[in-house]
Protein backbone atom coordinates (compact mmCIF):
# COMPACT_ATOMS: atom_id res chain seq x y z
CA UNK A 1 0.00 0.00 0.00
CA UNK A 2 0.81 3.22 -1.19
CA UNK A 3 1.66 6.01 1.75
CA UNK A 4 -1.11 8.08 2.70
CA UNK A 5 -0.55 11.91 2.55
CA UNK A 6 -2.99 14.31 3.45
CA UNK A 7 -2.96 18.05 2.14
CA UNK A 8 -5.24 20.26 4.32
CA UNK A 9 -6.15 22.91 1.06
CA UNK A 10 -6.86 22.76 -2.48
CA UNK A 11 -3.29 22.91 -4.27
CA UNK A 12 -2.76 22.80 -8.11
CA UNK A 13 -2.42 19.84 -9.65
CA UNK A 14 1.37 20.62 -11.22
CA UNK A 15 2.64 22.13 -7.58
CA UNK A 16 1.98 18.67 -6.64
CA UNK A 17 2.72 16.12 -8.92
CA UNK A 18 5.73 14.10 -7.27
CA UNK A 19 3.01 13.61 -4.74
CA UNK A 20 1.02 12.27 -6.85
CA UNK A 21 3.22 9.91 -8.32
CA UNK A 22 4.05 8.05 -5.75
CA UNK A 23 1.50 8.47 -2.57
CA UNK A 24 -1.85 7.98 -2.29
CA UNK A 25 -2.84 11.56 -2.63
CA UNK A 26 -6.01 12.93 -0.59
CA UNK A 27 -6.91 16.97 -0.40
CA UNK A 28 -9.23 19.28 1.25
CA UNK A 29 -11.05 20.14 -1.87
CA UNK A 30 -11.71 24.11 -1.20
CA UNK A 31 -9.33 26.54 -1.84
CA UNK A 32 -10.85 29.24 0.65
CA UNK A 33 -11.64 27.64 3.43
CA UNK A 34 -10.06 25.47 5.78
CA UNK A 35 -10.99 21.81 6.35
CA UNK A 36 -13.30 21.13 9.52
CA UNK A 37 -11.37 20.11 12.15
CA UNK A 38 -13.53 16.66 12.56
CA UNK A 39 -12.44 16.09 8.81
CA UNK A 40 -8.53 17.00 9.63
CA UNK A 41 -8.98 14.73 12.48
CA UNK A 42 -9.84 11.69 10.08
CA UNK A 43 -7.72 12.21 7.53
CA UNK A 44 -4.85 12.16 10.31
CA UNK A 45 -5.84 8.91 11.64
CA UNK A 46 -4.63 7.71 7.59
CA UNK A 47 -2.33 9.81 7.60
CA UNK A 48 1.65 9.02 7.07
CA UNK A 49 2.01 12.57 5.87
CA UNK A 50 0.66 15.70 6.55
CA UNK A 51 0.57 19.22 4.08
CA UNK A 52 -0.45 21.65 6.07
CA UNK A 53 -1.54 25.74 6.16
CA UNK A 54 -1.10 28.02 9.26
CA UNK A 55 -5.23 27.49 9.99
CA UNK A 56 -5.02 23.58 11.06
CA UNK A 57 -4.23 23.44 14.90
CA UNK A 58 -2.23 20.55 14.89
CA UNK A 59 -2.59 20.31 18.28
CA UNK A 60 -1.43 16.69 20.77
CA UNK A 61 -4.87 15.50 20.34
CA UNK A 62 -4.58 15.66 16.26
CA UNK A 63 -0.63 14.01 16.41
CA UNK A 64 -1.85 11.33 18.88
CA UNK A 65 -4.48 10.17 16.38
CA UNK A 66 -2.00 10.01 13.39
CA UNK A 67 -0.37 6.88 14.46
CA UNK A 68 1.08 6.59 11.27
CA UNK A 69 2.19 10.35 10.91
CA UNK A 70 5.71 10.39 9.76
CA UNK A 71 5.82 14.17 8.85
CA UNK A 72 3.70 17.57 8.85
CA UNK A 73 5.00 20.13 6.64
CA UNK A 74 3.57 23.36 7.18
CA UNK A 75 3.13 25.76 3.91
CA UNK A 76 4.52 28.91 6.57
CA UNK A 77 7.76 29.79 8.05
CA UNK A 78 5.50 30.34 11.07
CA UNK A 79 4.93 26.92 13.06
CA UNK A 80 2.69 28.62 15.84
CA UNK A 81 -0.24 26.20 14.91
CA UNK A 82 1.57 23.20 15.59
CA UNK A 83 2.78 21.53 19.14
CA UNK A 84 6.03 20.68 18.00
CA UNK A 85 7.11 19.36 21.64
CA UNK A 86 4.28 17.26 20.86
CA UNK A 87 5.56 15.89 17.38
CA UNK A 88 8.87 15.22 18.65
CA UNK A 89 7.75 13.50 21.41
CA UNK A 90 5.80 11.46 19.23
CA UNK A 91 8.42 10.77 16.61
CA UNK A 92 6.79 13.35 14.37
CA UNK A 93 9.05 15.27 12.03
CA UNK A 94 7.65 19.10 11.43
CA UNK A 95 9.18 21.46 8.70
CA UNK A 96 8.31 24.69 7.37
CA UNK A 97 8.93 26.73 4.46
CA UNK A 98 12.25 29.42 5.43
CA UNK A 99 13.90 32.01 3.64
CA UNK A 100 12.25 31.12 -0.07
CA UNK A 101 9.60 33.65 1.53
CA UNK A 102 12.02 36.34 2.71
CA UNK A 103 11.71 39.27 -0.05
CA UNK A 104 8.07 38.31 -0.89
CA UNK A 105 7.51 38.98 2.77
CA UNK A 106 9.95 41.67 3.27
CA UNK A 107 8.25 43.36 0.19
CA UNK A 108 4.45 43.21 1.71
CA UNK A 109 5.86 44.58 4.88
CA UNK A 110 8.03 47.72 3.32
CA UNK A 111 4.70 48.43 1.44
CA UNK A 112 2.82 48.35 4.59
CA UNK A 113 5.47 50.69 5.94
CA UNK A 114 5.21 53.24 3.00
CA UNK A 115 1.11 52.62 2.63
CA UNK A 116 1.00 53.68 6.36
CA UNK A 117 3.02 56.37 6.05
CA UNK A 118 2.32 58.09 2.67
CA UNK A 119 -1.97 57.35 3.41
CA UNK A 120 -1.94 55.39 0.11
CA UNK A 121 -5.11 53.07 1.21
CA UNK A 122 -7.11 56.20 2.29
CA UNK A 123 -6.44 58.10 -0.55
CA UNK A 124 -7.12 55.92 -2.90
CA UNK A 125 -10.49 55.14 -1.23
CA UNK A 126 -10.76 59.24 -1.41
CA UNK A 127 -10.51 59.08 -5.04
CA UNK A 128 -12.73 55.80 -6.01
CA UNK A 129 -15.34 57.72 -3.65
CA UNK A 130 -15.23 60.66 -5.87
CA UNK A 131 -14.23 62.58 -3.03
CA UNK A 132 -11.33 64.43 -5.18
CA UNK A 133 -12.31 68.60 -6.02
CA UNK A 134 -9.22 70.06 -6.30
CA UNK A 135 -5.41 69.58 -5.95
CA UNK A 136 -4.83 71.00 -2.46
CA UNK A 137 -1.38 71.68 -0.38
CA UNK A 138 -1.88 69.33 2.29
CA UNK A 139 -4.66 67.12 0.42
CA UNK A 140 -3.90 63.86 2.61
CA UNK A 141 -0.32 64.57 3.44
CA UNK A 142 1.21 61.64 5.10
CA UNK A 143 4.82 61.37 6.61
CA UNK A 144 8.45 60.56 4.72
CA UNK A 145 9.91 57.47 5.31
CA UNK A 146 13.25 58.01 4.00
CA UNK A 147 16.47 59.60 6.10
CA UNK A 148 13.63 58.19 8.73
CA UNK A 149 14.22 55.56 12.03
CA UNK A 150 13.17 52.17 11.17
CA UNK A 151 13.24 49.75 13.88
CA UNK A 152 12.77 46.06 13.18
CA UNK A 153 11.92 43.88 16.09
CA UNK A 154 12.54 39.88 15.30
CA UNK A 155 15.98 40.18 12.78
CA UNK A 156 15.22 36.56 12.07
CA UNK A 157 15.87 36.43 7.82
CA UNK A 158 12.92 38.56 7.11
CA UNK A 159 13.77 40.98 9.50
CA UNK A 160 17.11 41.36 7.64
CA UNK A 161 15.47 41.42 4.38
CA UNK A 162 12.98 44.39 5.22
CA UNK A 163 16.41 46.03 7.12
CA UNK A 164 17.81 45.97 3.22
CA UNK A 165 15.23 47.68 1.77
CA UNK A 166 15.63 50.19 4.34
CA UNK A 167 18.65 51.19 3.23
CA UNK A 168 17.52 51.97 0.20
CA UNK A 169 15.48 54.68 1.53
CA UNK A 170 18.42 55.62 3.68
CA UNK A 171 16.68 55.31 6.63
CA UNK A 172 19.01 54.68 10.13
CA UNK A 173 18.02 51.04 10.93
CA UNK A 174 17.54 49.93 14.75
CA UNK A 175 16.76 46.24 15.79
CA UNK A 176 16.01 44.30 19.03
CA UNK A 177 15.92 40.61 18.86
CA UNK A 178 17.24 37.80 21.58
CA UNK A 179 20.88 37.52 19.89
CA UNK A 180 22.53 39.86 18.60
CA UNK A 181 23.14 39.69 14.54
CA UNK A 182 26.80 40.60 13.58
CA UNK A 183 26.03 40.22 9.67
CA UNK A 184 23.54 42.71 9.22
CA UNK A 185 25.04 45.13 11.75
CA UNK A 186 28.22 45.14 9.24
CA UNK A 187 26.59 44.73 5.76
CA UNK A 188 23.34 46.95 6.69
CA UNK A 189 24.76 49.01 9.20
CA UNK A 190 21.21 47.99 11.56
CA UNK A 191 22.12 48.99 15.20
CA UNK A 192 20.81 46.53 18.21
CA UNK A 193 18.66 48.90 20.68
CA UNK A 194 17.06 47.49 23.72
CA UNK A 195 13.33 47.49 23.30
CA UNK A 196 12.50 50.32 25.30
CA UNK A 197 14.97 52.22 23.06
CA UNK A 198 13.89 50.58 19.55
CA UNK A 199 10.06 51.96 20.80
CA UNK A 200 11.22 55.36 21.89
CA UNK A 201 13.98 56.48 19.16
CA UNK A 202 11.99 54.61 15.82
CA UNK A 203 9.75 56.48 13.57
CA UNK A 204 8.62 53.34 12.28
CA UNK A 205 8.30 50.23 14.46
CA UNK A 206 8.44 47.28 12.45
CA UNK A 207 7.04 43.68 14.30
CA UNK A 208 8.66 40.66 12.88
CA UNK A 209 9.14 38.25 15.81
CA UNK A 210 7.83 35.22 15.58
CA UNK A 211 5.18 34.28 18.07
CA UNK A 212 6.41 32.21 20.93
CA UNK A 213 5.05 32.76 24.84
CA UNK A 214 7.79 35.42 25.44
CA UNK A 215 6.17 37.52 22.59
CA UNK A 216 2.60 37.26 23.25
CA UNK A 217 0.73 40.45 23.84
CA UNK A 218 4.05 41.89 23.40
CA UNK A 219 2.98 45.04 21.97
CA UNK A 220 0.50 46.40 24.87
CA UNK A 221 -0.36 50.11 26.00
CA UNK A 222 3.24 50.15 28.02
CA UNK A 223 5.10 49.23 24.80
CA UNK A 224 2.66 51.93 22.57
CA UNK A 225 3.10 54.75 24.99
CA UNK A 226 6.72 54.51 24.55
CA UNK A 227 6.23 55.14 21.00
CA UNK A 228 6.42 58.66 19.06
CA UNK A 229 3.44 60.30 18.62
CA UNK A 230 4.24 60.00 15.02
CA UNK A 231 5.12 56.75 15.37
CA UNK A 232 3.47 54.12 12.54
CA UNK A 233 3.40 50.35 13.58
CA UNK A 234 3.59 47.47 11.10
CA UNK A 235 3.15 43.98 12.17
CA UNK A 236 3.67 41.61 9.74
CA UNK A 237 4.53 38.45 11.79
CA UNK A 238 1.57 37.00 13.95
CA UNK A 239 -1.39 38.56 15.33
CA UNK A 240 -1.33 38.03 19.00
CA UNK A 241 2.02 39.15 19.28
CA UNK A 242 0.18 42.61 19.36
CA UNK A 243 -2.64 43.68 21.99
CA UNK A 244 -5.45 45.14 19.83
CA UNK A 245 -7.46 46.47 22.43
CA UNK A 246 -4.36 48.43 23.37
CA UNK A 247 -3.19 48.91 19.67
CA UNK A 248 -6.56 50.67 19.32
CA UNK A 249 -7.01 53.05 22.53
CA UNK A 250 -3.07 53.95 21.10
CA UNK A 251 -4.62 54.73 17.98
CA UNK A 252 -7.31 56.50 19.12
CA UNK A 253 -5.91 58.63 21.98
CA UNK A 254 -3.21 59.79 19.10
CA UNK A 255 -0.37 57.98 21.12
CA UNK A 256 0.72 56.90 17.70
CA UNK A 257 0.25 57.81 14.08
CA UNK A 258 -1.02 54.87 12.14
CA UNK A 259 -0.30 51.37 11.63
CA UNK A 260 -0.31 48.67 9.19
CA UNK A 261 -1.31 45.51 10.05
CA UNK A 262 -1.09 42.03 7.98
CA UNK A 263 -1.85 40.01 10.79
CA UNK A 264 -4.71 39.50 13.12
CA UNK A 265 -5.22 38.21 16.49
CA UNK A 266 -8.14 35.56 15.22
CA UNK A 267 -8.30 35.36 11.57
CA UNK A 268 -9.80 36.15 9.45
CA UNK A 269 -11.74 39.08 11.02
CA UNK A 270 -14.89 40.13 10.15
CA UNK A 271 -15.53 44.31 8.87
CA UNK A 272 -16.89 44.80 12.23
CA UNK A 273 -13.32 44.63 13.70
CA UNK A 274 -12.35 47.76 15.69
CA UNK A 275 -9.44 48.59 14.03
CA UNK A 276 -10.74 48.54 10.75
CA UNK A 277 -12.81 51.54 11.40
CA UNK A 278 -10.16 53.81 11.57
CA UNK A 279 -9.03 55.89 8.51
CA UNK A 280 -5.09 54.99 9.92
CA UNK A 281 -5.03 51.30 9.72
CA UNK A 282 -3.87 49.46 6.59
CA UNK A 283 -4.70 45.86 6.75
CA UNK A 284 -4.15 43.02 4.83
CA UNK A 285 -5.45 39.58 5.21
CA UNK A 286 -2.40 37.88 5.89
CA UNK A 287 -0.66 37.94 2.35
CA UNK A 288 2.97 38.79 3.90
CA UNK A 289 4.26 35.74 1.88
CA UNK A 290 1.22 35.97 -1.19
CA UNK A 291 2.94 35.90 -4.38
CA UNK A 292 2.53 33.38 -7.27
CA UNK A 293 6.14 32.51 -7.75
CA UNK A 294 6.50 32.86 -3.58
CA UNK A 295 3.41 30.29 -3.00
CA UNK A 296 4.31 27.94 -5.47
CA UNK A 297 8.14 27.98 -3.92
CA UNK A 298 6.52 26.95 -0.60
CA UNK A 299 4.69 24.40 -2.19
CA UNK A 300 7.94 22.98 -3.55
CA UNK A 301 9.28 22.87 -0.71
CA UNK A 302 6.87 20.98 1.69
CA UNK A 303 6.13 18.04 -1.04
CA UNK A 304 10.53 18.05 -1.19
CA UNK A 305 10.56 17.46 2.38
CA UNK A 306 7.47 14.81 2.63
CA UNK A 307 9.05 13.07 -0.60
CA UNK A 308 12.48 13.14 1.58
CA UNK A 309 10.74 12.19 5.05
CA UNK A 310 8.59 9.18 3.54
CA UNK A 311 11.32 7.69 1.68
CA UNK A 312 13.48 7.73 5.02
CA UNK A 313 15.41 10.66 4.34
CA UNK A 314 16.39 14.10 6.28
CA UNK A 315 14.19 16.83 5.22
CA UNK A 316 15.45 19.84 3.97
CA UNK A 317 14.06 22.17 6.30
CA UNK A 318 13.36 20.64 9.58
CA UNK A 319 11.85 22.82 12.52
CA UNK A 320 12.09 19.80 15.32
CA UNK A 321 14.66 17.47 16.45
CA UNK A 322 12.90 14.00 17.22
C1 LIG B 1 4.36 32.42 7.25
O1 LIG B 1 4.98 31.83 6.36
O2 LIG B 1 4.50 32.16 8.44
C2 LIG B 1 3.43 33.46 6.79
O3 LIG B 1 2.82 34.10 7.82
C3 LIG B 1 2.42 32.84 5.86
O4 LIG B 1 2.63 33.33 4.63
Amino acid sequence: MKPYVFISRKLPDEAIAILKEKYDVHMWEQEDAAVPYEVFLEETKKADALLTMLSEPVNEDVLKAGEKLKIVANMAVGYDNIDVKAASRLGVTVTNTPNVLNDSTADLTFALVLAAARRMVEASEFVKEGNWKSWSPFLLAGQDVHHKTIGIVGMGNIGKTVAKRATGFEMEILYHNRSRKHDAEQELGAKYASFKELLERSDFVVCMTPLTEETRNLFNRNAFKKMKQQAVFVNASRGPVVNEHDLYEALVEGEIAAAGLDVFAEEPIGSDHPLLGLKNVVAMPHIGSASMETRFAMMKLCVENIDLVLSGNAPKTPVNKK
